[in-house]
């Protein structure tokens, strides 16, 4: 079904002109807004975000930006694109990269829900910094990036500026806050991070097949617009080597990449084995493990105990930390693409609490 689409009030981009955080202008305490990504993720924090002190002034997607300082009519723009219409189909949209744009529109705050793709993480990277460089808050929901920049936008200058609460499935606010004991203290990670592994984990216990467990995942929205990522592991992966940045990586050290983490395809598990686990009251999780030597990241399915902190449910993720006195866990829930635009809103939530009290 298509919806009609009237006519949206955009205007032509110019570079901002004085100082670009507080670009809005017009009203005083209100904070613009640049979204990127107006897919799954995107429009829910745009249905959620009402009730801020936030104007949303530029929405981009892989064609074009939709912007207006005054305000975007973001129903109709969350129409056209529920209707599979790209945003280069309206009316004086800008055809220009959203990395060009995310610099132009200079809007306080960038919200980037782009796809999690190897091939774009430069692209990603450069959204980000054009946002940093502007003196925007950014809040991210994919991985990539992060994984890339993770000590320089956590702890070097822009410390404060980057929320990372939705890419760690809700567990984001707490690494930031506890950060520097981590560093200081951490000597290993253990990570349950992929959801939708341990969903499909929990079908094979109940006697399901691999594929019917996919087939349900994919039914809840729980896969990965490439569902490959979930499958071979490079989730996790990347979740651990943002995670073993931020605790273990220095920003003058090259970034580790996936190459360097070994992954257990879930193709190739043995369900029998994951049943009989499960017959002896114990379970199966896709661990993703790091030492602070950085030389042995691994990302495997490994048994847990029934009581174990890693024996997260199918609706949580599980960030261990350990500690001389034992593993510190965080838990998140932004499981799903609505609790995600939730971790994003609590992300914003946080960032305008800290500019009233700075
Ligand atoms: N879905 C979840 O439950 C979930 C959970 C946690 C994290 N995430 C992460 O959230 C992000 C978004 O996921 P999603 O499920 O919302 O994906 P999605 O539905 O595929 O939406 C992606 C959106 O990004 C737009 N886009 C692509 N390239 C772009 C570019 N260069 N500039 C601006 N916009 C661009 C797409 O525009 P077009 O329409 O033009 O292609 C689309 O609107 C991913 O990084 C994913 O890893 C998702």
């Amino acid at each position: 079904m298509t919806h009609p689409v009237p006519p949206l009030p955009t205007t032509t981009i110019a570079p901002p002109s004085g100082d670009p955080f507080h670009s809005s202008g017009q009203s005083p305490g209100v904070r613009t807004l640049h979204l990127l990504g107006p897919g799954a993720v995107g429009s829910a924090f745009l249905q959620q975000l009402t009730g801020l002190p936030v104007r949303t002034v530029a929405i981009s997607d892989s064609s074009a930006t939709v912007f207006d300082r005054n305000g975007v009519a973001v129903d109709s723009v969350l129409r056209h694109k529920a209707a599979g219409g790209a945003l280069a189909s309206l009316p004086r949209t800008e055809r220009i990269p959203s990395e060009l744009a995310v610099r132009v529109v200079a809007a306080d705050i960038v919200v980037d829900c782009t796809p999690t793709r190897a091939a774009d993480t430069q692209l990603a990277v450069a959204r980000g910094r054009a946002a940093l460089q502007n003196g925007s808050f950014l809040a991210l929901c994919g991985k990539n990036a992060l994984a890339a920049q993770v000590p320089e936008w956590l702890l070097g200058a822009f410390r404060g500026r980057v929320g990372v609460h939705a890419v760690l499935g809700g567990a984001g606010q707490q690494l930031v806050r506890e950060l520097l004991d981590l560093r200081e203290h951490a000597s290993s990670l253990a990570l349950v991070g992929n959801v939708t592994t341990t969903v499909l984990v929990a079908a094979i216990e109940r006697g399901a097949s691999l594929e019917a467990g996919i087939a349900d995942a994919t039914a809840r929205g729980l896969l990965e617009p490439d569902p490959t990522l979930d499958l071979d592991g490079s989730d996790a992966a990347t979740k651990l080597l943002l995670t073993w940045g931020a605790v273990f990586g220095e920003s003058w050290q090259q970034p580790r990449t996936l190459a360097a983490v070994s992954r257990q395809d879930i193709r190739s598990l043995d369900v029998e084995l994951v049943r009989q686990r499960a017959r002896r009251g114990a379970t199966t999780r896709l661990v993703a493990r790091g030492s602070r030597a950085g030389n042995d990241l691994r990302v495997a399915y490994e048994e847990v105990p029934a009581g174990s902190p890693l024996a997260a449910p199918p609706d949580r993720v599980v960030y261990g930390y350990e500690l001389p006195q034992g593993l510190r866990v965080h838990t998140g829930l932004a499981v799903g693409h609505e609790r995600t635009a939730a971790a994003l809103l609590d992300d914003v939530r946080a960032f305008l609490r800290a500019e009233v009290r700075s």
